[in-house]
């Protein structure tokens, strides 16, 4: 039986499709190698979003080769995602067979057969495919022996059209392209049947779902309607969702925080900037008030929400004055947590080519600063919490320390604790004793929710 290792670099999104991918593998009879010395088929399935993602895709790659040259000539490695979809032809070649564009993950297991049998001795597929956003459907769970999961991934949509001028996704995601939702509740149902009890739904833009396909219904927008569709499945206990756009949280979805009891009371809201003259060039499409006057909604709607960001440091001919106004957006928004980026030049964006680059010790000094800022910040939250009272969604072991488990709270903390392989997959209170920068620590004496 060959085997297949699948490696994700990036988000979310891309760890989806590499279970998609590795679903179709399960289906076709591979077993799921458990590194890439054992395995016959290679694929890295790779980021763009900063030069870094791309750099270290491309440095593991290079070792791989190397590596199987020597040990498992017949192997296959290929590279899947955002970075095959813009490189594309370039990236065959020293050792590399396959490249799959984002429109073909549903290929890649065809393809690996045929280059395995010799069938084909490379292959290089970036094209766009209608109906491909249906395509990542498939999952795992429990296929490949290991327990089923208590929380999912669910693909709706796929692309972005919202073009910020920094933004490779655009060009490396196609165009926004929506699953139904009778389709999407169908797959939520299938896994809630398989013992899920939390799903992310999961799109490059998710507050764009079903835009120019289903028509707003009693104020209320496509991606608000499938939110109410999901939280009718019975049995399916929490509702998340990434990535969102500051500009899809109209009232009809702060308002869905306050009656959706099942949505976990955390937003992911990327800000990227704090000053106006910088969201502009950017081609965010909001305002730092009215960003903020969200962000007052949202707390007011749930009570408790945590929030979190995104930020970037050192856009082109962002000023001292420019990111003293992002700091003090941080100070201001109160952030749970925040992602704080460098600056990274994307090819074939706006941004790349404006005059004003700034020096990289600059990019460097304003992203020390803010990280500096926001983990203190964040800190501090985490500090809050001690002494609480929190609903955790246990999932598993302890990734740090697997004779404990580990959940989650709804503003999406993790919380570490001592219990029983009997309470994976339930939803239990637990009284917080303690708090690392990143880690909750329960109390085990535990009252059951369930
Ligand atoms: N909605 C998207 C966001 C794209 S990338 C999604 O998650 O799919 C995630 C984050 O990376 C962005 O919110 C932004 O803060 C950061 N990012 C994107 N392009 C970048 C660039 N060129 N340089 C630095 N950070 C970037
Ligand atoms: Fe990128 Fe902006 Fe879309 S960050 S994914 S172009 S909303």
């Amino acid at each position: 039986m060959p085997s297949v290792f699948i490696k994700t670099y990036g988000c979310q999104m891309n760890e989806r499709d590499s279970e998609a991918v590795a679903a179709q593998f399960v289906a076709r009879g591979y077993s799921l190698a458990a590194s890439e010395a054992t395995a016959d088929v290679v694929l890295l399935n790779t980021c763009s979003v900063r030069d870094f993602a791309e750099q270290k895709a491309l440095g593991k790659m290079a070792n791989i080769a190397a590596a199987m040259r020597r040990t498992r000539p017949g192997a296959v490695l290929g590279f899947l995602g955002c970075m095959a979809q813009s490189r594309g032809e370039e990236l065959l070649g020293k050792g590399v067979r396959l490249v799959l564009g984002t429109q073909k993950f549903h290929r890649a297991a065809e393809y690996a057969d045929a280059l395995l049998q010799g069938r084909q001795s490379a292959v290089c597929d970036t094209g766009a495919e209608a109906g491909s956003e249906a395509q990542i459907r498939d999952h795992v769970l429990g296929t490949d022996g290991t327990a089923p999961a208590v929380t999912a991934y669910v693909s709706i949509m796929q692309g972005c059209n919202q073009h910020c001028t920094f933004c490779i996704v655009p060009q490396t995601r196609g165009e926004e392209r929506s699953r139904a939702i009778e389709d999407i509740v169908a797959e939520v149902r299938d896994l809630v049947a398989k013992g899920v009890r939390e799903v992310t739904l999961l799109g490059q833009i998710v507050t764009s779902y079903g835009r120019r396909m289903i028509p707003t219904r009693d104020g209320k927008s496509p991606f608000v309607q499938l939110l109410e569709a999901v939280h009718e499945v019975e049995g399916l206990q929490r509702i998340r969702f990434t990535a969102p756009h500051p500009k899809g949280y109209g009232d009809d979805l702060v308002d869905a925080y306050g009656r959706l009891t099942k949505l976990c009371p955390h937003a992911h809201l990327p800000v990227q900037s704090g000053s106006n003259r910088v969201l502009k060039l950017m081609h965010r499409g909001y305002t730092r008030e009215r960003y903020l006057e969200i962000v007052g909604k949202l707390r007011a709607a749930r009570p408790g929400i945590g929030i979190g960001t995104d930020i970037i440091a050192g856009f082109p001919g962002e000023s001292e004055e420019d990111f003293q106004q992002t700091l003090a957006l941080v100070r201001e928004a109160d952030f749970d947590h925040a992602f704080a980026f460098k600056y990274s030049p994307r090819r074939n964006t706006p941004a790349a080519v404006m005059a004003e680059q700034l020096p990289q010790e600059v990019i460097e000094e304003r992203h020390a600063r803010l990280l500096a800022l926001v983990n203190e910040r964040s800190a501090a939250k985490f500090r809050a919490l001690v002494g609480r009272l929190e609903e955790v969604l246990v999932e598993g072991p302890s990734r740090k320390n697997p004779a404990r488990l580990e959940g989650r709270t709804g503003c999406n903390k993790i919380v570490v604790f001592e219990g029983s392989p009997r309470h994976i997959g339930q939803l239990l209170r637990l009284r917080i004793v303690r708090a690392s920068a990143v880690t909750l620590y329960g109390d085990p004496a535990i009252v059951n929710l369930d």
